[in-house]
């Protein structure tokens, strides 16, 4: 039995793709278990770049069980589109099957998210627009439709009308909005149904039965730790549980079946959408940062907030997530420093900070201290061995590892498959 989770340890965006794509290579199943298509994930195969949203990394490999987890929200539409436009692109990739269990996105949830960010006004969280947020609210509140409802006519029917005489009375008397229309609705979404039937199964159970047959299984987060829900910095947070234990709940598994978590970060940080960020840097360097590593959103195209690496925060998600290995990526982006920086501690109000504040207050208000270290001029794309690594990046990598006391297993330097350097296997 071999199952690990790969986590985002900063604000997303931090590679999880391409190492999910990197690491299915040897996995049997692949599986995603939190998020929906506010995720973007780019895997490059060759000369072919392929961003997913919804469908598990894996699934560019022909024979790998690629699922999705109860604990998603699939928006059918952008899933059936994902579908087609794979099948259009390549005809290796694996089997899709999909949680019974997983809740469904609504055309009422993109409609409420994009009206509740613009009521908010300058205390808009920054979502991606996608019906994350209200489709977790509607989980939560026991109104929502799962994919075993979407699947049986009667009770979509009763459930779709259920929640259109609520979300009608919430469109048309809080936002002066038009209300919508059951039947289009319907129909809409019974013709996915049809499409989205033979892909739909008891998810958990297939899991099992993968653990049972010592298969090896690798739990694929979206977002990251600092975007969790309950542990990121709220409000400026998703509504799911992007954490390691998101993947027990999110998938149907036991922690007991769980050894290794592999943390995804760059080699500094990002951020999309609005919150708290320490290391953020508003000059040139943050700019030069943004060019070099490419740092528009996969989602939405926004420009990426950049910024050092922080080690308060890597700390933090390493103790949330049991983080057993780090996967540092995009260290080739930080080629061409005199000297790079890494963010050891903050200062607030005279005192030193070393550990994640829970106050977000307080958080917002950290400044960070900073060690800086000798940076390297080679460009590092080219490197297939951890050794061949200039000392300077070598001893870049160590500083963080000794600042967050964990081993960092993988060090990236592009976006392809070979631009993978690890130095232990994780399966
Ligand atoms: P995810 O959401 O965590 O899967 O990350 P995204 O795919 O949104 O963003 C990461 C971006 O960096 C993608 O465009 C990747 O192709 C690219 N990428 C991943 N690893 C590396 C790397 O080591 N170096 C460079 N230069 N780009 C990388
Ligand atoms: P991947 O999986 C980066 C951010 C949004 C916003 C906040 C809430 O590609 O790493 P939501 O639409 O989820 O309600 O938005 O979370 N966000 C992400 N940022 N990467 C992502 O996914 C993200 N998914 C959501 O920008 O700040
Ligand atoms: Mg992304």
């Amino acid at each position: 039995m071999a199952a690990v989770v790969l986590v985002g340890a900063q604000w997303g965006d931090e590679g999880k793709g391409k190492l999910t794509d990197y690491l299915a290579e040897k996995a049997d199943m692949v599986v995603r278990y939190q998020g929906g298509n506010n995720a973007g994930h780019t895997v490059v195969v060759g000369t072919e770049e392929y961003k997913l949203h919804l469908i598990p990394s894996g699934i560019l490999y022909e024979n790998k069980v690629c699922v999705i987890g109860n604990g998603v929200v699939i928006d059918p539409e952008i899933l059936l589109q994902e579908i087609r436009a794979l099948a259009k692109r390549t005809s290796k990739y694996g089997k899709l099957l999909m949680s019974t269990n997983a809740h469904v996105i609504m055309p009422y949830h993109r409609l409420l998210d994009q009206l509740q960010e613009k009521s908010l006004g300058s205390r808009k969280i920054g979502t991606t627009g996608r019906g994350i947020g209200p489709a977790y609210m509607d989980k939560t509140a026991r109104t929502g439709i799962r994919v075993i409802d979407l699947m049986d006519a009667e009770v979509f029917a009763q459930k779709l009308k259920d929640n259109l005489e609520e979300k009608n009375k919430v469109l048309t008397k809080i936002y002066d909005e038009p209300p919508l229309e059951y039947e289009r609705i319907y129909r809409q979404y019974q013709e996915y149904a049809e499409e989205l039937r033979p892909y739909v199964t008891d998810t958990s159970l297939k899991i099992s039965e993968y653990i049972r047959g010592e298969q090896k299984i690798l739990f694929e987060g979206a977002q990251g730790t600092l975007l969790d829900l309950d542990h990121g910095t709220y409000p400026y947070v998703t509504s799911s549980h992007p954490i390691a234990g998101g993947a027990c709940v999110g998938a149907g598994v036991g922690p007991t079946s769980i050894q290794r978590v592999l943390g995804v970060a760059k080699a500094y940080t990002t951020r999309v959408g609005e919150g708290p960020f320490p290391t953020e840097l508003m000059d040139d360097v943050g700019e030069r940062i943004r060019q070099n590593g490419r740092e528009f959103g996969t989602t939405t195209g926004r420009p990426r907030r950049c910024g050092w690496f922080d080690t308060v925060i890597a700390r933090y998600s390493a103790r949330i997530s049991g983080i057993s290995d780090f996967a540092i990526t995009k260290l080739d982006v930080l080629s061409g420093f005199e000297s790079l920086k890494i963010c050891t501690a903050y200062h607030y109000q005279g005192e030193r900070i070393v550990e994640f504040p829970q106050s977000q207050k307080i958080f917002s208000n950290c400044e960070p201290i900073y060690e800086e270290i000798a940076g390297w001029q080679e460009d590092l794309t080219g490197i297939r061995h951890f050794k061949d690594l200039p000392a300077t990046a070598k001893n870049y990598i160590q500083r963080l590892e000794e600042l967050t006391g964990v081993p960092a297993t993988i060090v990236t330097i592009g976006p392809e498959r070979e631009q993978t350097l690890v130095r232990q296997e994780m399966f």
